[in-house]
C-alpha cells in the first residue's frame, strides 16, 4: 500500500524543512521545492536520509506556472495528493518600506508569490484532494491580521491568502482547509525583516513543528489557527 503524499512548497530550509522533515518521519512521500537547485537537493538529501520515504525535488519558483504544474503533476505520478502545504513566501524589499514608498513592481512580485502562486497549486492539486479528502495548509501570519509598520506589502498579501482560504474552505467542503500563523521564528525571512538585528531569542522552525503536526494529524475542521496556541492547547490537554 503506498503511503500518503504531501506537495510543501519552499522546503530547503526554515519552516518549510522542518516541517518536510517531520513528514518524512512519520511516513509521508514528499514533492518539495525551492528556487536555489543546490539547497533543494542538500535538503532533499537530508530528507531521505531521515527516512526511507520518496523525496522528489523540483527547483523553482512557485510564481512560475510551469514549475506549479510540474510539481502536481510529480504528485499525481505517485499515486494521489493528500496535502498541499503553501508555504515558500517572500517577505518583499528589505528593509521593510512604508506603502508610501513602496515599488509597485515590487508589491506585484509580493502578491504574486504569496497569494497568486497559492491559488495556482490549489486549483492544480483541487481534483486530486477532493479525491482523497486531503487537506491544505495555507502559512500566514500575524502581519496579515496586524498593522505594524512597513509591513503593509507582506501583510496584506497573508490577507489576502487568509480570505482566499476562508472563502475556499466553504466552497470545498471535501477539502480540510487549514490557514495558518507559525508566529515568529528565526530563519532567513524573519532576518530580512530585520537587517542588522540579532533574532535568536525567536524560536526556531522545529519548534513550530508539535503544533503544526498536531493541527494536521487531529480532526481540526478548516479555519485559521496560530501555533501559539495550538502549543498552549497541548499542554493544557496534558497538564
Ligand atoms: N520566519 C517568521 O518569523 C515567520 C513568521 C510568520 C510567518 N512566516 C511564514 O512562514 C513561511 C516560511 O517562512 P520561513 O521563515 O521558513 O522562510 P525562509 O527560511 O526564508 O525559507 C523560505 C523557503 O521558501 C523558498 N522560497 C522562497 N521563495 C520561493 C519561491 N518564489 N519559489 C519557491 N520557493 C521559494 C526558499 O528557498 P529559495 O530561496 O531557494 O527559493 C526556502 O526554502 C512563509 O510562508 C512565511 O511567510 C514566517
Amino acid at each position: 500500500m503506498s503511503s500518503r503524499t504531501a506537495l510543501i512548497t519552499g522546503a530547503s530550509r526554515g519552516l518549510g524543512f522542518a516541517f518536510a522533515t517531520h513528514l518524512a518521519r512519520t511516513g509521508w512521500q514528499l514533492i518539495i521545492d525551492a528556487r536555489s537547485a543546490s539547497d533543494l537537493h542538500v535538503a532533499a538529501q537530508a530528507l531521505q536520509d531521515v527516512a526511507d520515504r520518496t523525496v522528489i525535488a523540483i527547483e523553482g519558483d512557485v510564481a512560475d506556472p510551469q514549475h506549479a504544474a510540474a510539481l502536481v503533476t510529480a504528485a499525481e505520478d505517485l499515486g494521489d495528493l493528500d496535502l498541499l502545504v503553501n508555504n515558500a513566501s517572500t517577505l518583499g524589499p528589505s528593509p521593510l518600506p512604508s506603502l508610501a514608498d513602496y515599488s509597485i513592481a515590487a508589491l506585484g512580485r509580493v502578491y504574486d508569490v504569496n497569494v497568486v502562486a497559492p491559488l495556482r497549486l490549489i486549483q492544480l492539486a483541487l481534483p486530486a484532494l477532493r479525491r482523497t479528502r486531503g487537506t491544505i495548509v495555507n502559512v500566514t501570519s500575524d502581519a496579515a491580521t496586524e498593522a505594524y509598520e512597513g509591513w503593509g506589502g507582506y501583510g496584506s498579501a497573508k490577507a489576502a491568502l487568509e480570505q482566499l482560504s476562508n472563502v475556499l474552505a466553504q466552497e470545498e467542503p471535501d477539502v480540510r482547509v487549514l490557514w495558518v500563523d507559525p508566529g515568529d521564528m528565526n530563519t532567513r525571512m524573519h532576518q530580512a525583516a530585520f537587517p542588522g538585528e540579532d533574532i535568536s531569542d525567536r524560536p526556531l522552525p522545529e519548534e513550530r513543528i508539535p503544533g503544526l503536526a498536531s493541527l494536521l494529524d487531529g480532526d481540526a475542521p478548516s479555519g485559521r489557527y496560530t501555533v501559539n496556541d495550538l502549543v498552549v492547547d497541548a499542554t493544557r490537554e496534558t497538564a
